[in-house]
């Protein structure tokens, strides 16, 4: 049987993420692991907070206090926020942990020895006012492929290029914003990558087919091209794990390396006994989700460190990366004022809502947009009308007219529709297309409500004493009455709150199996039914004024 690895791409402890950075990595990957977990499957699903990095440290300095202590407060409100918005880790660590140092310092280890650890001298910015080398985001200065003149000395955030603080037209510093900055020489560790290019090469040619997205095989694949270089490990900068290295001791491991390594140490911070079951088997599938600005890393330099480590360790059988969501009319970052983020959106709308509406604009193929009008529309014109209105009618008929209902089951033609659909959604969902496997719930309820409107079961009432009528009504009803039991399964992923409501009235409850579907069906008539969504009111509306430009 094959075991499942799911991972997201931790979030920076830098601030609470915003919709759009959830969008395009973690809640992917959460509404995954959870048709996953549906089938049956042996599957952990890990993320966490990436806790160093240079972005960290210096807004620590902004703030005067240390970056632990910011790493470590944002961390817990990250972790907070993630389990309000349902989102169900195994386990969600942290990259500054014991587990994860001992990981990296082992990684290390064996890269050093299998040789692939070589030593650079690079010539690094250096800022005469503050006395610092600028590391990575230290340094800000114009994108020598794009033009973009917000970026940084290590990646372009426009473009996605990675870059070299050296690459940087017209740089300055981030911590005095002063152009007083020399070039020094100064030595730092490297990953080989030019060595382990022919592995990394085979790993991308045997791994693409699995469903990747497009832009994470066809970047590797430019990069492969153009030739890799040694990249750099180590930074001469005050926050991160100490360098276990003479000549190296007064530096840190870049916040990349110990990143990537942390889907390890995350997992062994979960559980010291188990990892290696999931990490070393051969029967495991690393499916691996992130924003498309991180492919370069989980495609180059994190097999590198798999290979190179000579042990055995499961590489990346998927990589789903996701485009850009863009928000019209609505903030989501922070830059300039308040942002819609993982925390204070939920003091606007309950999770179901926003799962739903998010992964209704995921961007799963091209940059897409999200706007407050999409997202009442979303909310008032499927959520509430065509999902919840159905299942309510369907509820409240039903309960009125129990004595009429029949055993729950399908006739032959509509449930061969119903079957398509739901086979579609299990194949969707097998090539990880989950905005189409949504769709695929909402055209149930569609199924559903043009049964509804055809054959206006309200209508039979008065004749139920005739007993075609009576056959005819609990025909219909059965048929109905899955399509609902059907939604309460496959919403799980999407709307995890809504599933379990549904559920309910079936006497279903805890985290439900692809195999309900196939089992015998009771509906507890007795039941209070309740509406499942509700359009957004006034004050909602109100509420999300706050997020708009
Ligand atoms: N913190 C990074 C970002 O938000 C992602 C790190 S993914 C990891 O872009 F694999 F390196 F952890
Ligand atoms: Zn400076």
């Amino acid at each position: 049987m094959s075991k499942y690895i799911i991972t997201s791409a931790l979030p920076y402890a830098e601030g609470v993420p915003h919709l759009g950075n959830f969008v395009g990595s973690i809640l992917p990957a959460d509404v995954f692991y959870k048709y996953i977990d549906m089938k049956g499957e042996d599957a952990i699903f890990i993320c966490g907070s990436d806790q160093h990095g240079t972005p960290i440290e210096i807004q620590a300095i902004k703030k005067g206090i240390t970056p632990k202590e910011l790493a470590e407060s944002v961390h817990e409100k990250i972790k907070e926020a993630m389990a309000r918005f349902e989102c169900t880790f195994t386990y969600y660590g942290k990259t500054d942990s014991e587990k994860n140092k001992e990981t990296v310092y082992w990684l290390f280890d064996k890269l050093y020895k299998n040789g692939f650890i070589v030593e650079v001298t690079d010539i690094q910015p250096y800022c005469n006012t503050d006395k610092l080398f600028l590391a990575d985001t230290f340094i800000e200065g114009t994108c020598p492929f794009c033009g973009y003149e917000k970026a940084r000395g290590d990646q372009c955030e426009n473009c996605g290029h990675l870059l070299n603080p050296t690459d940087l037209i017209k740089p300055h510093c981030r911590i005095c914003g002063g152009t007083d900055i020399s070039f020094k020489e100064t030595k730092n560790l490297a990953i080989d990558l030019k060595k382990l290019q022919p592995e990394i090469k085979d790993f991308i040619d045997d791994r693409k087919g699995n469903n990747w997205s497009i832009t994470a095989i066809n970047k590797p694949l430019s990069y492969l091209e153009q030739g890799l270089k040694p990249r750099d490990i180590t930074r001469n900068i005050d926050w991160g794990f100490d360098v276990p290295m003479e000549g190296f001791k007064d530096k840190k491991f870049y916040v990349w390396f110990d990143a990537v390594i942390g889907y390890i140490g995350i997992t062994r911070e979960w559980d010291e006994g188990k990892w290696e079951q999931y990490w070393k088997s051969k029967d495991t599938k690393l499916i691996e989700f992130m924003g498309k600005d991180n492919i370069e890393f989980h495609t180059m330099m994190w097999p590198g460190i798999l290979i190179g480590s000579m042990d055995n360790l499961v590489l990346p059988y998927t990589i789903k990366a996701y485009e850009y969501l863009t928000a019209r009319g609505l903030k989501f970052s922070k830059s300039n004022g308040i942002g819609m983020n993982v925390e204070n959106s939920l003091g606007v709308m309950d999770p179901d809502y926003l799962r739903f509406a998010l992964i209704y604009r995921l961007p799963e193929t091209s940059d897409a947009d999200f706007s407050i009008d999409l997202l009442l529309e979303v909310v008032d014109k499927i959520m509430n009308d065509k999902i919840g209105n159905f299942v309510n009618r369907v509820l409240t008929i039903a309960k009125s007219n129990s004595e009429h209902i029949g055993r729950i089951e399908m006739s032959k033609d509509y449930g061969s529709k119903i079957k398509s659909i739901i086979e579609k959604y299990k194949s969707d969902f097998e090539s990880i297309s989950l905005r189409e496997a949504l769709h695929d719930l909402i055209d149930l309820a569609e199924e559903g409500n043009s049964l509804i409107s055809g054959s206006e079961p309200w209508k039979m009432k008065k004749d139920l004493s005739d007993t075609e009528v009576k056959n005819r009504f609990s025909e219909v009803m059965g048929n109905l009455i899955y399509t609902v039991y059907a939604i309460g399964v496959l919403s799980y992923p999407f709307t995890p709150k809504a599933s379990g409501d549904i559920l309910d009235y079936f006497g279903i409850s805890g985290k439900p199996k692809l195999g309900l579907l196939d089992a015998g069906i009771n509906l507890d008539y007795s039941k209070e039914v309740k509406p499942i969504f509700k359009k957004a009111t006034k004050e909602q509306i109100e509420k999300l004024k706050m997020f708009s430009d």
